[in-house]
């Protein structure tokens, strides 16, 4: 107190603006602790999983309260391209009881306890049960504030998939391999049949030609002579 008095009048101004950063710092504060004092529910930091189809997989869900709870509702629900479909709920009329819940769908099992776990099995999944899940609570003790947290399924099949993509590759290799070995087979014969067509037609030409053109007989004779003179 007393260094404040000692500033003097000089930084009033200053000082003005410092008291409103710290109006506005409680109010921060005391909006904080009362948010973090409501309800908070959450599907994990990951809040997504991939599993693969005939599997179970568990569709986690916890609350927490710091100012307790009382006839806290909560559900599960599914997003089924826009349309919610129910799959359990359960309300909880205070802290530390087990809640009795009623399940709407074949492959729910709710497995979570007294203590803010409020999470679910999904049993058998199908490549249909992909998509959104949405784990709801409102807390009467709160003015039945609406939360929610949303948890993401990813159906695979992965055993199929690297078999389909294994299979892809080989079949493409070998096809690409053996189809590459049969056009050059082909080309190779190809060229071979005509090369050989082509020299057995000069040869008839050069024969033919030496026999009735002169002036063709000429330059294969010259060749001839050419070849020929070595050897003579
Ligand atoms: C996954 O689905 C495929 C067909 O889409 C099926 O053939 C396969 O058996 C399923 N896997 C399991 C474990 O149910
Ligand atoms: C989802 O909704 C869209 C448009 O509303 C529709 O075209 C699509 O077929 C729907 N898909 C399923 C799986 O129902
Ligand atoms: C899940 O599948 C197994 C084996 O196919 C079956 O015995 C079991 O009853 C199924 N469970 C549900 C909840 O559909
Ligand atoms: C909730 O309960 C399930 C089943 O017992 C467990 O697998 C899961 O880890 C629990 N989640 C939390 C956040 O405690
Ligand atoms: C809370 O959710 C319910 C539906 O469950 C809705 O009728 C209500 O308007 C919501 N309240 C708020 C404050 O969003």
């Amino acid at each position: 107190m007393a260094s404040v008095d000692g500033t003097g009048a000089s930084v009033s101004g200053r000082l003005r603006s410092g008291d409103l950063l710290h109006a506005g710092l409680a109010v921060a504060l005391l909006l904080g602790v009362w948010h973090v004092g409501g309800l908070e529910v959450t599907t994990g930091k990951v809040s997504m999983t991939e599993a693969i189809n005939g599997s179970t997989v568990l569709l986690p869900c916890s609350y927490m309260s710091c100012i307790g709870i009382r006839n806290l509702y909560f559900r599960w629900e599914y997003n089924d391209n826009g349309t919610l479909l129910k799959y359990c709920q359960a309300e909880i009329p205070m802290a530390g009881v087990e809640p009795k819940v009623e399940i709407f769908h074949s492959r729910v099992e709710f497995v979570g306890s007294s203590r803010g776990n409020i999470s679910i099995l999904l049993k058998n999944i199908t490549f249909e049960d992909a998509g959104d899940y949405i784990c709801f609570a409102r807390n009467q003790k709160e003015k039945n504030r609406n939360h929610s947290a949303t948890f993401t399924l990813k159906v695979v099949d992965q055993l199929k998939e690297v078999d389909n993509t294994l299979t892809v590759i080989i079949v493409s290799v070998l096809g690409g391999v053996i189809g590459l070995v049969i056009i050059v087979m082909v080309i190779k014969a190809l060229v071979v049949h005509f090369l050989l067509k082509d020299d057995e037609k000069n040869k008839e030409c050069l024969v033919s030609s030496s026999g009735n053109d002169n002036t063709e007989n000429g330059l294969s004779g010259a060749k001839a002579d050419n070849k020929g003179t070595p050897k003579a």
